[in-house]
């Protein structure tokens, strides 16, 4: 069993967006998924909920035990994280619980988007005080690479402050990202090529990333 976790404190940077498109991913890969959804907004659930596919497994943890209840899902093959929220202890326990796999930081390419995610970077310093934690940031909705220059700037530096990786896979801005969430669906389900390319590059990244093979 291989956890990721999805976190940013930043709200709508799309942790649940990427977080349902990895669980239908793997699912795809017919491996047993679970998504556990730790934030109050129960996007994850919802989505779920309007998914007709009984594939996905998905509960909602919203109190500080993600990293001791992680250990009993071990009958699932990858278990996903959407963990969004303010600095709490159920934030900080859904980020220890990334011992078992990946932290993943999605960030909006935006200079101050950047900046803000240094509050998730200084709990991941509190937790890997604990754990190893291996984390990675992951550029989402990506408009024209130009404009992200300063962005990528931004991240370099961050990323070398607090010793954390970032993906090679981005997601760009793409409609089908907001569609495919209404209908209960992942992007590698509908049809457009583009955002199927890049939901399999990262899908292999991650796995090359937790040694799922
Ligand atoms: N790559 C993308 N392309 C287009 N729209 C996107 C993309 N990623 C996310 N979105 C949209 O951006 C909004 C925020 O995404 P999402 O809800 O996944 O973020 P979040 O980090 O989970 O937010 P919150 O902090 O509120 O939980 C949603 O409307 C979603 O459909
Ligand atoms: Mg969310």
């Amino acid at each position: 069993m291989k956890v990721i976790v999805v976190a940013n404190q930043k709200g709508g940077v799309g942790k649940s967006t990427i977080a349902c498109n990895l669980a239908v991913a793997f699912s795809l890969e017919r491996r047993k998924v679970l998504l556990i959804d730790t934030d109050i907004q129960e996007s994850s659930l919802g989505f779920r909920a309007i998914r007709e596919k009984n594939d996905i497994k998905a509960i909602s943890i919203t109190k500080p035990t993600i990293h001791k209840d992680i250990e009993s899902f071990s009958n699932f093959d990858v278990v996903i994280v959407d963990a969004g929220g303010r600095d709490s202890a159920v934030f900080r326990s859904a980020i220890m619980a990334a011992y078992k796999g990946i932290l993943i930081i999605p960030t909006l390419p935006s200079v101050y988007d950047v900046w803000a995610t240094e509050d998730t970077l200084k709990i991941l310093l509190d937790a890997r005080a604990i754990v190893d934690i291996p984390a990675y940031l992951l550029l989402n909705q990506v408009i024209r690479a130009n404009i992200v220059k300063e962005a990528e700037e931004a991240i370099r530096e961050l990323a070398q402050q607090y010793n954390v990786g970032t993906l090679k896979t981005k997601i760009f801005s793409r409609v089908v990202y907001r569609n495919s969430i209404k209908e209960g669906k992942g992007v590698l389900e509908m049809d457009d090529v583009k955002a199927k390319e890049e939901m399999y590059s990262l899908v292999a990244e991650l796995k090359s990333l937790v040694d799922l093979q």
